[in-house]
């Protein structure tokens, strides 16, 4: 199984959801490839946010090592599936796919908790470092959600 999680700078949102995901593939001995990426190139390269890496920290799982990317085409054929962490995210990967078939792939994150309700992932970066701790909550939850479906 191979999945990309996507937000729009690769740095809040998509960084959690992949680390929190490896974490518990580690611990669950999953064989996932878990990877994430943002649509957007402002912050390509760089790491996570210092916010977002201290609260992760807290709950024992290290992002130290994420440098941001941004999606590609190319992605679409690679990863088995590919979350959007919000409503928003998935308007701006329609319009990097630019095909049908290629969004065939995209599903909504939060649809793993609350279905068909398009529902969102609050954005943490305008806010305060005590904002990314309901966020690392809600991802984790979702992840956890994510890492005991047996089916696709
Ligand atoms: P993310 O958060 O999409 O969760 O990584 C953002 C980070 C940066 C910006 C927007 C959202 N930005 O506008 O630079």
């Amino acid at each position: 199984m191979k999945i990309l999680f996507v937000c729009l700078g690769n740095i809040c949102r998509s960084p959690m959801a992949e680390y929190i995901l490896k974490r518990k593939c580690k611990e669950k001995n999953l064989d996932w490839e878990i990877a994430s990426a943002g649509t957007e190139n402002y912050h390509v390269g760089k790491s996570a946010d210092e916010r977002g890496i201290r609260t992760a920290m807290k709950y024992g799982t290290d992002m130290k090592a994420h440098r941001a990317k941004q999606l590609t085409a190319k992605d679409f054929d690679y990863y088995d599936f590919i979350f959007s962490m919000a409503t928003d995210v998935t308007h701006e990967i329609a319009f990097i796919a630019h095909s049908e078939t290629r969004m065939k792939k995209v599903k909504l994150f939060m649809d793993e908790l609350f279905p068909g309700k398009l529902q969102s992932v609050p954005d943490p970066w305008y806010g305060d470092e005590k904002d990314f701790i309901p966020v690392y909550e809600l991802v984790n939850h979702v992840c956890e959600i994510i890492s005991e479906k047996k089916q696709f």
